[in-house]
C-alpha cells in the first residue's frame, strides 16, 4: 500500500543525460557486499579518492555513517537490515539522478535485498563488488572489537557469528583484502568503471 496517489510526478528539466555530459562520466552504483571488516568502507574510500582526483563527482554511503542518521531508527533483525538496504538504494536512486558515482558500503547479507536495489536502480547501473574476506581474517582484525563481543554472546544476529551472509553468485567483481593489496583493489575497480564505459581512459 502506498501513500503516493494524490501526488503527482514532477519531471525535471535537467536529465540524468544532460548531467553525464556536463560531468563527462556516467553515474552508476559500485555496490560493495561483504563481512563486517572485509575492507568494503577502505576500498570504497580509497576508490572515491581516485575517481575524484580523476575530476568525476562521487559519492560514498557507509553502513555505520548512515546508521547515525537515516537509519539511526533501524536495528539488526533481518526486517530492519531489509529496511536499511531498501533506503539506501532509493536514496541511491537520486544520487544517480544526480549524475554522481554512488559508492555504497554495507554488509548486505541477503541476496533478495541486493536483488532489489539492483531491480530498483535497474540492472546496468547496479555494480556488484564483493569483498571476499576469510571470516577468521575479519575476526582476527577486529577493528572494532564487536566479534569479540559477538563470541561473547554481548552482540545477537551478528553476521557471521549468529547471522547470515549469503555470497553473490554472479558479482560483477570479486576482490580478497587478506589477499590483494589496497592498491591492486582500487585498479580493478577501476578497470571495471572503464570496461563498463562508465569512465574514459
Ligand atoms: S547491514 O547488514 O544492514 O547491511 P550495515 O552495513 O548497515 O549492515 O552495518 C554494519 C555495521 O554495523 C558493522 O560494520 C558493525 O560495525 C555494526 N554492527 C552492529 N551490530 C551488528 C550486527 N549484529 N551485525 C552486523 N554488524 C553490526
Amino acid at each position: 500500500m502506498h501513500n503516493y496517489q494524490n501526488v503527482v510526478w514532477h519531471q525535471a528539466t535537467v536529465s540524468k543525460e544532460r548531467r553525464h555530459i556536463m560531468n563527462g562520466h556516467g553515474s552508476v552504483n559500485l555496490w560493495f557486499t561483504g563481512l563486517s571488516g572485509s575492507g568494503k568502507s577502505t576500498l570504497a574510500h580509497a576508490v572515491e579518492e581516485r575517481l575524484h582526483r580523476m575530476g568525476c563527482r562521487t559519492f560514498v554511503f557507509d553502513g555505520d555513517n548512515v546508521r547515525h542518521g537515516l537509519c539511526a531508527d533501524l536495528g539488526f533483525s533481518p526486517e530492519e537490515r531489509t529496511e536499511n538496504i531498501r533506503r539506501i538504494g532509493e536514496m541511491v536512486k537520486l544520487f544517480l539522478e544526480g549524475g554522481v558515482i554512488a559508492l555504497t558500503a554495507f554488509i548486505s547479507p541477503l541476496r533478495s535485498d541486493r536483488q532489489r536495489v539492483r531491480e530498483l536502480i535497474g540492472p546496468e547501473s547496479f555494480l556488484e563488488i564483493y569483498c571476499r574476506c576469510p571470516l577468521s581474517v575479519c575476526e582476527e582484525r577486529d577493528v572494532k572489537g564487536l566479534y569479540r563481543r559477538a563470541r561473547a554472546g554481548k552482540i545477537t544476529n551478528y553476521t557471521g557469528i549468529s547471522a547470515p551472509y549469503e555470497e553473490p553468485e554472479y558479482p560483477d567483481l570479486q576482490l580478497d583484502s587478506s589477499a590483494e593489496s589496497l592498491e591492486e583493489c582500487v585498479c580493478q575497480v577501476i578497470l571495471l568503471l572503464e570496461k563498463r564505459g562508465v569512465i574514459q581512459k
